[in-house]
């Protein structure tokens, strides 16, 4: 059969409108969360199992007060051990500690914040709670009814039931019935960084996924595993984020230098940004730390990029982050045991011969600077500009 010319255009404006719409419609079903990299505060480190519902509304309170919803922070996430046992229908319930979650979200959400939670898809989490193995499609729908935005999603178990390569699957399962429940919860994937978790961490649902192991209670760790992230910087973007683990900002024994290390690390490397520290007892030192103004704008910068390694030299370590203006953000860290100054030439950053530093934990502009910028670093510190 022959067609006529007219009835080929009609036909190409067809297939035109069938894709287009299409993919309007897949758009749509993207619930568009995590534009920038996701703010707010998770239990584990501060409380562990000890967690109770009295005490994530004074987070929030203190959130509130504190200054740090102002500044972006808005998810309270309650991590492990918040899970009683499952009713005769498969439903799941806090436990004592936890006796009414939907209220609990709506105490959250009258403070003008955002409720997380944290689930396993094995069958036990790494609290020995109920996980949500079998339970999926349900406990996605029970979160949905309580008013959940996100879930935490770790692993654990998951390796009694699964084979290492049936992980994708597991993950996949929940980040459908997340979906499927039209709320828009944002997806944190947990499971340190296995089966190259950025490469298809998108594809299942992942807003953002653990690239590492926990980084417990000690800045060793911090610098560890903040210093290994160069080269993942591909895998982010607005909607999908390598995650670090949370910040230690405010824990006992992590001095504030390393704890300015931590969050300029952080936020040069587009990280999620999750206090752990107890808001109502936090320092105002560690506290001034998480509220940095010029700081988070680094993490949140519009263009959404994560940063990388410029140099490394020994201890002496260079970070670059381009921002949505043209800047650059700069991070010079001395890993060492001793002061020491720290240097970036400008023709590593790809920008020309003189350039205006602009110091961010200080919020002062130092000048402007030809071929290169050195700062004195303290041990185990950092220095934080952006490079103009
Ligand atoms: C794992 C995770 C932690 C925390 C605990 C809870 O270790 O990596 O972030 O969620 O489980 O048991």
């Amino acid at each position: 059969m022959k067609y006529s010319s007219s009835w080929r255009f009609t036909g190409r404006c067809l297939v035109f409108i069938i894709l287009f719409s299409s993919s309007a419609i897949l758009r749509s079903q993207d619930h568009g969360l995590a534009q920038k990299p996701p703010m707010g505060w998770n239990s584990w480190y501060g409380d562990l199992c000890q967690v109770t519902d009295a005490m994530i509304r004074a987070q929030a309170d203190a959130m509130v007060r504190n200054g740090m919803k102002a500044l972006g922070y808005e998810y309270v996430n309650i991590d492990d051990c918040w899970q009683g046992k499952r009713d005769a229908r498969g439903v799941i319930h806090g436990d004592k500690n936890f006796p009414d979650m939907k209220g609990l979200a709506d105490y959250i959400h009258s403070k003008g914040l955002k409720f997380g939670l944290y689930s396993s898809p094995g069958p036990l989490t790494c609290g020995r709670r109920e996980g949500s193995y079998g339970h999926e499609e349900l406990d996605a729908q029970t979160y949905a009814a309580w008013g959940v935005d996100f879930l935490k999603y770790d692993w654990c178990s998951g390796g009694e039931v699964y084979k290492p390569e049936q992980m994708q699957a597991a993950y996949r399962k929940m980040g459908d019935a997340l979906k499927r429940t039209g709320r828009p919860i944002l997806y944190s994937l947990c499971q340190y960084g296995l089966e190259k978790v950025w490469t298809w961490a998108p594809s299942v649902g992942g807003n953002m996924w653990r690239t590492t192991g926990d980084l417990d209670y000690n800045y060793d760790r911090v610098s560890l595993v903040g210093f290994q992230q160069d080269g993942l910087e591909r895998f982010a973007g607005p909607g999908h984020w390598n995650d670090p683990d949370m910040l230690l900002v405010g824990l006992k024994k992590i001095t504030e230098d390393e704890n300015r290390t931590q969050m300029s690390l952080w936020c040069l490397l587009a990280a999620p940004l999750l206090a752990s520290a107890d808001l109502n007892t936090i320092s105002p030192a560690s506290l001034a730390i998480l509220t940095n103004a010029e700081v988070i704008a680094v993490d949140q910068d519009a263009a959404g990029i994560q940063g990388h390694r410029v140099s490394e030299e020994g201890p002496l370590d260079v970070w670059a982050k381009p921002l949505a203006d043209g800047s650059k953000a700069v991070g010079l860290f001395n890993r060492g045991e001793g002061p020491s100054p720290v240097t970036v030439n400008f023709k590593n950053l790809g920008l020309k011969k003189a350039a205006a530093v602009r110091d961010l934990w200080g919020a002062k502009d130092l000048g402007t600077f030809q071929d290169s910028f050195t700062a004195n670093v303290p041990m185990r510190g950092g220095v934080l500009v952006r490079i103009k």
